[in-house]
């Protein structure tokens, strides 16, 4: 199958690629990218396909390139489930997610989580936003549930003005 590969720029605030500079010189999160994964959202017909039947398919820029070749090495134990694939579909997709992976993050900050990343935590959990009795509303039942919040998650919008906290 060929990979067809729609390339949109949602989120190129140019703060992100100062900051981005910033967090690579210093080899470590250096809070300048607080919430502010790196974007744009490239749209990949496998990825849809195979990675969103369970949760959205995340964008390649909410992790680094060394995480998403954790998570796709890792296929068979993903997460509880087993989320394995062909050889050659694992292949062309951890290629396009490494391709696209933010490069805000170093390889010792390479979480298997979005979720476990400094910016998630501080934009969500620390700032008191997104709290336990939230994320327990059946609207919502995971942290990493984006798109019950961000209704543009999968296009890799997560904008501020427009989160949306579910009753
Ligand atoms: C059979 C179901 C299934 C499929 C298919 C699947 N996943 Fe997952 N994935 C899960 C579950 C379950 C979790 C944990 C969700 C939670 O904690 O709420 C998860 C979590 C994740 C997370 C971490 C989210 C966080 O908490 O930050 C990433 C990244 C991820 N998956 C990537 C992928 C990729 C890439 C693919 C395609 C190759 C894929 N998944 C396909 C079930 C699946
Ligand atoms: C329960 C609701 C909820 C869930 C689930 C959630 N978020 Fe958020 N998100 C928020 C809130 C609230 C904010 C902070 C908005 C503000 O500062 O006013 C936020 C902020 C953000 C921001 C910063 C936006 C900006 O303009 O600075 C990003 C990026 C983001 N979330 C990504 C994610 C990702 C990726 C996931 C899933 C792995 C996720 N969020 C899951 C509610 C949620």
């Amino acid at each position: 199958m060929k990979l067809s590969m729609k390339v949109t720029y949602p989120l190129l605030l140019s703060g992100l690629v100062l900051a981005s500079f910033g967090a690579q010189a210093t080899g470590k999160y250096n809070g300048q990218d607080r919430g502010k994964p790196v974007m744009p959202s490239v749209v990949n017909a496998k990825v849809q396909s195979e990675c969103s039947g369970c949760h959205i398919a995340y964008p390649p820029g909410l992790l680094p390139a060394a995480s998403w070749q954790k998570v796709m090495d890792g296929l068979d134990q993903h997460f509880g489930v087993d989320a394995s694939l062909p050889a050659a579909d694992r292949q062309s997709i951890t290629d396009y997610l490494v391709k696209y992976a933010s490069n805000r993050w170093t390889a010792n900050a390479a979480p298997l989580r979005i979720t476990d990343g400094e910016w998630y935590k501080v934009k969500h959990i620390r700032s008191g936003k997104v709290t336990e009795a939230i994320v327990k509303r059946e609207s919502v039942k995971s942290k990493s549930n984006c798109q019950a919040c961000h209704s543009g998650a999968e296009k890799g919008q997560f904008d501020e003005r427009s989160v949306k906290i579910p009753k």
